[in-house]
C-alpha cells in the first residue's frame, strides 16, 4: 500500500475524564493512552503520520518506530477543525488520508487494512468503521437513506430523537481521498453546538453523490472509544485479555489469567509461569522457564532464564539466571543479583550488586553495597548505609561469611574470605580472612573456614 498518510487527532479537551493532565496522556497498560491508536496506525504501513495536539499535549511521548510530525490545534474547535490543522503539512502528500481519532485504543491494524483496502477498492470518496449495535450511549448515529446508503452521521448529544436503540454507530476512524477531503473540509459549517465536526462531511459526500463507504465491525468493543475513567477501565480490561491472549500463544502458562497483569511492553520467555495475583509492569523483560508469584509485582526489571519470584515487590532490578527470590521481598531500583543469587524471606536491596551463587537466606537490608560471590550474608544482616546526613558503601568481597544480625557501619568494607561474628557491629574495616567479633567489633584473628569439599 503506498501513499496513504495518517492523522491521529489528540487535541481535544477530554473534560469528562476530570483530570490534570490531557485524556490521551492518561495511562494504559503501562503505556500512554495515545500509543495505541499510534501503533496501530504505523503498524498498518503508512508513509506519514501526523499528530494533531494541543499546547498542553505537546510533550505526548509518541514512541512508534516511524517519524511522527505534530500540529497544534489552538484551539478545541472540532473533530473537522482538528483535521483541517493537518492539511496544512498533508496537502498534496498523498492520494489517500487515514484519519482515527486517538482516543480510539482499541481499533486493530488488520481492520484499518481492510477499512482501507476496501476504500481504494471501491474508489470511495470516504469510507469509515461502523458497529452495531452501539457500544457506548454518546456517540454519533450512522444514518442511511431508503436504499441503505448512508447519508448524515448525527450526535447522540445533538439529537431531538428518542434514541431508536439498535441503531448503527460512527466508530472514529475514517478514510478519505486526499484531493475530495481538502477540497470539502475548509467548506464545513459549525454544527448547532458551535463545534467544526469532521462528521458533517458525511452529509456533504451524500449531497454531491460522492461514495460514503463503511466496513461494519463484528466486534464492538474495538470501536470504544475513550471518554471516561470506566471506559478507561472497560478497554484496559479488553487491552489486557489481548496481552494475556499474546503470551500465552508464546508459550507462557497463567495459572489464572483474570489475576495475571501484564503491561503492554512486557516481554515473556517460553515455559515461564505465572501464578496468581502477579503483575509483570512497565518495560520488563522476564526469561525462559521462571516461576512468578503468586503474589508478585514485577515493574521495569530484567529477570533472566530460571528464576523464581515469590510473593515479591521489584522495581527497575536486574536478576542473572537462575535467581531465586522470595517469599517476600522488596528488591528496588538497582539491585542486580548475579546468577544463581538466593534471597529468601523478608530481605530489602536497594542499588546493590550480589555475586554469583551468593545467598541472604532471610531478612535483612542490603543497600549502596558491592557484595562478591559465594558470600553468605547471615539472618539479619543489615548494612547501615545512612549516617542521616549521606549515603555510604559498604564492600564484602567474594567467600565472605557475615553472622547473624551483623550491622555493616558504612563506608566498611569487609575482605574477601572474612567473617563477622552473630550480632557484630562493623565500624572499621575487616581484612581478608580476618574474623571480626562484638560490640563495636574487633578484629580477634583469622577465619577458621569449616572443613568442606
Ligand atoms: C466522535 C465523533 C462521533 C463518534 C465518536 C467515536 C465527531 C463530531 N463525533 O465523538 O461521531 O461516534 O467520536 O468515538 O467527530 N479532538 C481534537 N480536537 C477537537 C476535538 C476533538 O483533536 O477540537 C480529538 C479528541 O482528542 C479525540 C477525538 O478528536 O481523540 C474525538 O473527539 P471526542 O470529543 O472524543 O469526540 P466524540 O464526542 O467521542
Ligand atoms: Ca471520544
Amino acid at each position: 500500500m503506498t501513499n496513504c498518510a495518517g492523522v491521529v487527532l489528540a487535541a481535544g479537551k477530554g473534560t469528562r475524564m476530570k483530570s490534570k493532565v490531557p485524556k490521551l496522556m492518561l495511562p494504559m497498560c503501562g503505556r500512554e493512552l495515545l500509543s495505541f491508536p499510534l501503533e496501530a496506525l504505523a503498524e498498518a504501513g503508512v508513509d506519514q503520520i501526523v499528530l494533531v495536539v494541543s499546547r498542553d499535549g505537546s510533550g505526548l511521548d509518541h514512541s512508534t518506530d516511524m517519524t511522527i510530525q505534530s500540529v497544534i490545534q489552538e484551539q478545541p474547535l472540532g473533530t473537522g477543525h482538528a483535521l483541517d490543522c493537518a492539511s496544512r503539512v498533508l496537502h498534496g502528500q498523498a492520494d489517500h488520508i487515514l484519519v482515527l481519532n486517538g482516543d480510539l485504543p482499541l481499533v486493530r491494524t488488520s481492520t484499518l487494512d481492510r477499512m482501507l483496502s476496501q476504500h481504494i477498492a471501491q474508489k470511495a470518496s470516504v469510507t469509515l468503521l461502523t458497529a452495531a449495535p452501539s457500544p457506548a450511549a454518546g456517540m454519533g448515529r450512522v444514518l442511511r437513506d431508503a436504499e441503505g446508503n448512508i447519508c448524515d452521521i448525527v450526535e447522540t448529544r445533538d439529537s431531538s430523537e428518542a434514541d431508536p436503540g439498535n441503531w448503527e454507530c460512527n466508530g472514529g476512524a475514517y478514510c478519505f481521498e486526499a484531493s475530495w477531503l481538502w477540497e470539502n473540509l475548509p467548506k464545513v459549517q459549525p454544527s448547532a453546538s458551535g463545534e467544526i465536526y469532521l462528521t458533517s462531511l458525511i452529509s456533504s459526500a451524500y449531497g454531491q453523490g460522492a461514495g460514503v463507504g463503511s466496513l461494519l465491525l463484528d466486534e464492538p468493543t474495538e470501536l470504544l472509544g475513550i471518554n471516561t475513567r470506566y471506559q478507561l477501565a472497560l478497554a484496559e480490561e479488553v487491552m489486557r485479555e489481548r496481552i494475556r491472549l499474546h503470551w500465552m500463544d508464546e508459550g507462557v502458562t497463567m495459572i489464572d489469567p483474570r489475576t495475571t497483569f501484564l503491561d503492554a511492553d512486557v516481554r515473556l520467555g517460553q515455559d515461564t509461569v505465572i501464578y496468581p495475583n502477579t503483575m509483570v509492569l512497565g518495560k520488563s523483560n522476564v526469561g525462559e522457564d521462571c516461576t512468578l508469584g503468586p503474589g508478585s509485582t514485577i515493574r521495569d526489571s530484567q529477570v533472566g532464564d530460571r528464576c523464581r519470584v515469590v510473593a515479591s515487590f521489584l522495581t527497575e532490578a536486574t536478576l542473572e539466571s537462575g535467581v531465586s527470590v522470595g517469599p517476600y521481598c522488596h528488591l528496588r531500583p538497582g539491585t542486580y543479583l548475579e546468577e544463581g543469587v538466593h534471597v529468601g524471606t523478608f530481605a530489602e536491596i536497594k542499588n546493590s550488586r550480589l555475586g554469583q551463587g551468593t545467598a541472604m537466606g532471610h531478612f535483612g537490608y542490603i543497600g549502596d553495597a558491592t557484595v562478591g560471590e559465594g558470600v553468605n550474608l547471615g539472618a539479619g544482616t543489615v548494612t547501615c548505609n545512612y549516617d542521616g546526613e549521606s549515603k555510604h558503601r559498604t564492600t564484602i568481597g567474594d567467600e565472605a561469611f557475615i553472622g547473624s544480625d551483623t550491622m555493616l557501619v558504612a563506608p566498611v568494607e569487609v575482605g574477601p574470605g572474612a567473617a563477622t561474628g552473630a550480632g557484630a557491629v562493623v565500624t572499621h574495616d575487616v581484612p581478608p580472612s580476618g574474623l571480626a567479633v562484638g560490640v563495636p567489633a574487633r578484629i580477634v584473628g583469622t577465619r577458621k573456614k569449616p572443613a568442606g569439599p
